[in-house]
């Protein structure tokens, strides 16, 4: 099983893949499952700017277009800067429908990262039980 600073490290890789020419901001996903499979992303822009999709995003809909809807585990985030790339409220919606415990690792630029949770980012949140 991969440790947490290695799925940082696999994210901040992911950050060479980035479609980033208008924010000019590369950020980089790893999303880890129980199994130890690894599903990777990184953000692609549009010239619709709204049109854009955030490396989470991409992680997520990677998974589960592969088949994988639960089982995972944690999140690791990489962007460009000093600070602590923390997940958008789309990405935090998103993830909750799938993985409302996850686990979720932001980092910087260098590599140094803080750790929550999503609940704790996304409390009381509006997913599948809302609806039955
Ligand atoms: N972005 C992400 O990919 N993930 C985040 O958590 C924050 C924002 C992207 C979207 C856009 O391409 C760029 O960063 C600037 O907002």
């Amino acid at each position: 099983m991969m440790t947490e600073q290695e799925l940082v490290q696999k994210a901040m890789e992911m950050r060479q893949f980035s479609y980033a020419p208008y924010s000019k901001f590369a950020v980089g996903a790893a999303l880890l499952c129980e199994d130890g499979n690894v599903f990777t992303g990184c953000n692609v822009e549009n010239a619709a700017y709204g049109s854009t999709i955030c490396a989470e995003r991409t992680a997520l809909v990677k998974a589960v277009s592969e088949g994988r809807q639960m089982g995972f585990v944690a999140l690791a985030i990489a962007g460009q800067r000093d600070g602590y790339c923390w997940p958008c409220g789309s990405c935090r919606q998103m993830l909750c429908e799938f993985a409302p415990g996850l686990k979720i690792l932001a980092a910087n630029e260098k590599g140094d990262y803080q750790k929550t949770t999503l609940q704790e980012l996304l409390p009381h949140f509006f997913g599948p039980h809302s609806l039955s």
